[in-house]
């Protein structure tokens, strides 16, 4: 009865968000209240958990549950050794609305394929050799014109992989996207990587692009020991994503961003968090860039090296973010984590304000999250 009160009080809570927005006097008042929202919410996931270890079994959804109890391993190799030649042939055998986990054993070499794995294949992963991972590669751009109306494919299609379904899941896999990135030129964005689909987990991964490398678009998401590297805004959309013990590497020339989160509702249950991460590489980097007006990222436990700008973060020009955003830092270490320099809206969370974001509880992880 107690999360039934509890639930009540966060949707009355969320009305009365609604009903503030967009006063500028209110806007204190609203981030004071954001922030009580947020760790009470944790606390009751918290509460939740711990009802489940009680009964000493773990209560994920029924629908992943059965997927899980009805593994199906197929095999890919260039070398013809595997079920396929290729990773779109072993995605076009899966049946429609497929409801077991088809784990594609993906043999070592470079596989030059554009791959979308659609909304109606859900539970399907990606499995590379942890001494030899396969490399998915292609190179489209926003401004490459597909072949049929010769328009330009835009960012979001100019991924090499993208993923439209739920509960996908990447263990050493190498997704690249290699379309130069000319300076100063528009439409360059090339992306290795989009994930659409919620409930996905990387393990062990990397992607390799410049400009806009993960497009983290939208829902639950789990990054555990990746490598990302690009240039300029390349880790970006509005996914609500926990990013653990990866290394994110600049080869931006000059000035760029490591992030553009897109959160731009007051209520959007969105962000990036990155705990215990490793921040290296080339030119100068703000950590985040405030793509919506209620952008939240928030760094924790992470090495940031001196190529991050004292400054730390970005409007992006428009100074009405500066109160809306969330951007926090905790327990940070390196040349690039003094925050003496900050602007002034950044934020040094305590540990209870940070507690929500270190934990898989930010993405609702107790109910979906399953080991490699
Ligand atoms: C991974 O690759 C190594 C080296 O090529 C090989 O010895 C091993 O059997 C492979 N593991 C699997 C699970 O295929
Ligand atoms: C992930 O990589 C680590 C080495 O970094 C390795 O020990 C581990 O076995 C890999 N995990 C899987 C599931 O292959
Ligand atoms: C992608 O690679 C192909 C083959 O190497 C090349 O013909 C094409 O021009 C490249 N496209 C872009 C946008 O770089
Ligand atoms: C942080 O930066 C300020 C200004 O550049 C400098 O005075 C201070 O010594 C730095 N602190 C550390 C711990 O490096």
């Amino acid at each position: 009865m107690a999360s039934i009160t509890q639930h009540i009080s966060v949707i009355f809570f969320i009305v009365s968000l609604l009903c503030l927005c967009s006063s500028s006097s209110q806007q204190e008042l609203e981030y004071e209240k954001w922030i009580s929202w947020n760790k009470q919410n944790y606390l009751t996931k918290n509460k939740i958990s711990a009802t489940q270890s009680v009964r000493g079994m773990k209560v994920v959804d029924v629908k992943l549950r059965n997927a899980e109890m009805n593994k199906v391993r197929v095999s890919v190799s260039q070398f013809g050794t595997g079920d396929f030649l290729t990773i779109r042939e072993a995605i076009a055998s899966v049946q429609l609305h497929n409801t077991k986990r088809i784990i594609l054993d993906i043999g070592p070499g470079v596989y030059r394929e554009k791959i979308i794995v659609r909304k109606t294949l859900d539970f399907i992963t990606f499995f590379g050799n942890a001494s030899d991972p396969p490399t998915i590669t292609w190179n489209d751009t926003a401004s490459t014109t597909s072949g049929r109306d010769g328009r330009p494919l835009k960012t979001f299609q100019s991924a090499t992989v993208a993923v439209d379904a739920n509960y996908f899941v990447a263990v050493n896999i190498k997704f690249e996207n290699t379309a130069p990135h000319k300076i100063g030129s528009q439409g360059e964005q090339a992306v290795a990587l989009r994930i659409s689909g919620s409930k996905a987990a990387f393990y062990n991964c990397s992607f390799f692009g410049s400009q806009d490398t993960l497009y983290d678009h939208k829902g639950l998401h789990y990054f555990y020991n990746c490598f990302i590297q690009g240039s300029v805004d390349f880790i970006f959309g509005y996914g609500r994503s926990l990013y653990e013990k990866c290394h994110l590497n600049s080869v931006a020339n000059k000035v760029a961003s490591l992030t553009a989160q897109k959160r731009n509702i007051a209520t959007m249950q969105s962000g990036f968090s990155f705990k215990d991460c490793r921040i290296t590489g080339s030119g100068r980097v703000y950590l985040g860039r405030a793509w919506g007006d209620y952008s939240r990222v928030v760094f924790s436990y992470t090495f940031m090296d001196s190529l991050v700008l004292p400054q730390g973060w970005s409007d992006w020009g428009k100074l009405s973010r500066d109160v809306n955003v969330y951007y926090g830092e905790y327990e940070c270490s390196g040349p690039g984590a003094n925050m003496s320099g900050r602007v002034s809206w950044a934020r040094i969370l305590t540990a209870e304000e940070a507690q929500p974001f270190i934990g898989t509880s930010f993405i609702d992880g107790d109910t979906w999250l399953t080991p490699p």
